[in-house]
Parts: structure tokens; C-alpha cells; sequence
């Protein structure tokens, strides 16, 4: 069996503010990508990372990676392709670039470039215990509460509760995602992504396919770099490492 990581790292990154992409801003002057390829890379078992670039720019992606050879027990094959207007869209882009004798993929967003290896690890090996598709997942520090779809309602206009979730049963979930290859491959055929955002995780197609979903213990480095906060997080994680 083959294992490989496909990166969706197409998006611009809209709520961490104007800049470069997202996954090309510099973390501790080390792309955000370049974490992230390294954090699949670190683990033996991935030997193929697929990331997928901004649709018009996958040389430039290229060029940039080829400055960060994967070197030592993080040597792993790399590809680059173009991705697509939502992340399910370039996730299904990344898919159909994987040869044939893939079998397991993890599918690990770069704007989670800290992931710890043992957090991979772990997701790989439930899918090779036969799990076709395994989340790592934390339970939620904030109480959730639901609220009408907004039909035009000014923003910043309080908004009516419309029930309150049991926190206790709630998880908040991360990538990498990890499936059986044929699982993934007929979610994401299935379900070809809808107008605007598409689905934000992968898993909930599976779940949408009616095949078993299930979660291992998530990371609390594995948190999405998302406003601009993260960044400060972020740094903060990897001065702690190099301390
Ligand atoms: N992504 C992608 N293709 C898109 C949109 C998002 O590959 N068309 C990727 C992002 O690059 C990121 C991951 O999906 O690694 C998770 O998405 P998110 O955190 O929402 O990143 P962005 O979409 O870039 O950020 P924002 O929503 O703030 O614009
Ligand atoms: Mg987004």
C-alpha cells in the first residue's frame, strides 16, 4: 500500500488580511507551505505530496519549493498542480493528479503547517486498520450556539439564538483527513462541488456517501491559521520548538 498527502493550498486567504497567498506567507521566514509539506513529509509512511497551487500560480509554487528540498527521513516525492475556486474543487484537482498504486490519502490543508508527525501518524494508521475515513478531531473550550440562516439582516444587527448544541457532544475537527483512496475518489465524484464555498471538510462527503466516519484524537498545534492572531500563535509554537 501507498501512502500519499494531497495539500490543498489554493486559497487566498481573505480573513488573515491583504498580502500574498495565504500558504506563501512566511512563518518564522519559512513559508506556511513549506511547514506543511514538511509536516506530511516527516512521516515514513507518506512518500507522495501533491499540493495543490492558486489555478494561476503552480510555477511559481514550484519554483518556491524547489528553494526547500525535502532532505533526509522527510524525502518524499513532490508534485504541483493548479487548483480550483473552492477548496473541495481543488481538493478533486489534487485526487486526479495521484498515480494509480495509491491506496491511502491524506488530504491536509496548508494553512495547518504545524501538525505534529505523531497527529499523522496516528490518522494513517487508523486507515490502515480499516477505516475509510478517519478526522482528527478536539472537543470545543467555547459553547456553540445556532442561529438562523442571515436573510439580509444588517451586519452587526444582534442576531436571534436559535438553540444552544450540547457542547460535551460536539468536536471541532482537523486535517490531515485520512481515507481509503477508492472512498475519497467516489465522494468527491459524487459530489462535485456545489456554487460558492463547496464543502469545507472532506470527511462530510464520505458522510454524504453514507460510508463510516471516525475521529482520533486531534492536536492543539494542528489549529488553522485563519485571522491574523493565528500568525502570533503560530510564531509563538515554533520559537517554543526551536527553544
Ligand atoms: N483552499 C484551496 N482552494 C480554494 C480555497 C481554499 O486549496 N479555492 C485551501 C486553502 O489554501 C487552505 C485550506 O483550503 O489551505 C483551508 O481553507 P481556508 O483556511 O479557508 O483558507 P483560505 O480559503 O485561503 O482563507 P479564507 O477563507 O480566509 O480566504
Ligand atoms: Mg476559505
Amino acid at each position: 500500500s501507498r501512502t500519499a498527502a494531497v495539500i490543498p493550498a489554493a486559497g487566498r486567504g481573505v480573513r488573515l488580511g491583504p498580502g500574498a497567498p495565504k500558504a506563501l506567507r512566511a512563518l518564522s521566514g519559512t513559508p506556511m507551505l513549506v511547514h506543511a509539506v514538511r509536516a506530511m513529509a516527516a512521516s515514513r509512511a507518506v512518500r507522495l505530496v501533491v499540493v495543490v497551487a492558486p489555478p494561476d500560480g503552480a510555477e511559481e509554487v514550484r519554483t518556491l519549493l524547489d528553494a526547500y528540498p525535502l532532505t533526509g527521513h522527510d524525502r518524499a516525492e513532490l508534485l504541483v498542480v493548479p487548483g480550483g475556486e473552492t477548496r473541495q474543487e481543488s481538493v478533486r484537482l489534487g485526487l486526479a493528479a495521484l498515480p494509480g498504486d495509491i491506496t491511502t490519502v491524506l488530504v491536509h490543508d496548508a494553512a495547518r503547517p504545524l501538525v505534529p508527525v505523531d497527529t499523522v501518524d496516528a490518522v494513517i494508521a487508523a486507515v490502515h486498520d480499516g477505516a475509510p475515513a478517519v478526522v482528527p478531531a478536539l472537543p470545543l473550550t467555547d459553547t456553540v450556539k445556532q442561529v438562523a440562516p442571515r436573510t439580509g439582516a444588517a451586519a452587526g444587527e444582534p442576531e436571534p439564538v436559535v438553540g444552544t448544541p450540547e457542547r460535551a457532544l460536539l468536536r471541532a475537527v482537523q486535517t490531515p483527513q485520512g481515507f481509503d483512496r477508492r472512498t475519497l475518489d467516489a465522494a468527491h465524484a459524487k459530489f462535485a462541488a456545489a456554487e460558492g464555498e463547496g464543502a469545507t471538510d472532506d470527511a462530510g462527503l464520505v458522510e454524504r456517501l453514507g460510508s463510516p466516519v471516525v475521529l482520533v484524537p486531534g492536536h492543539e498545534e494542528a489549529f488553522k491559521v485563519t485571522r491574523p492572531l493565528d500568525l502570533v500563535l503560530a510564531e509563538a509554537v515554533l520559537a517554543r520548538r526551536r527553544a
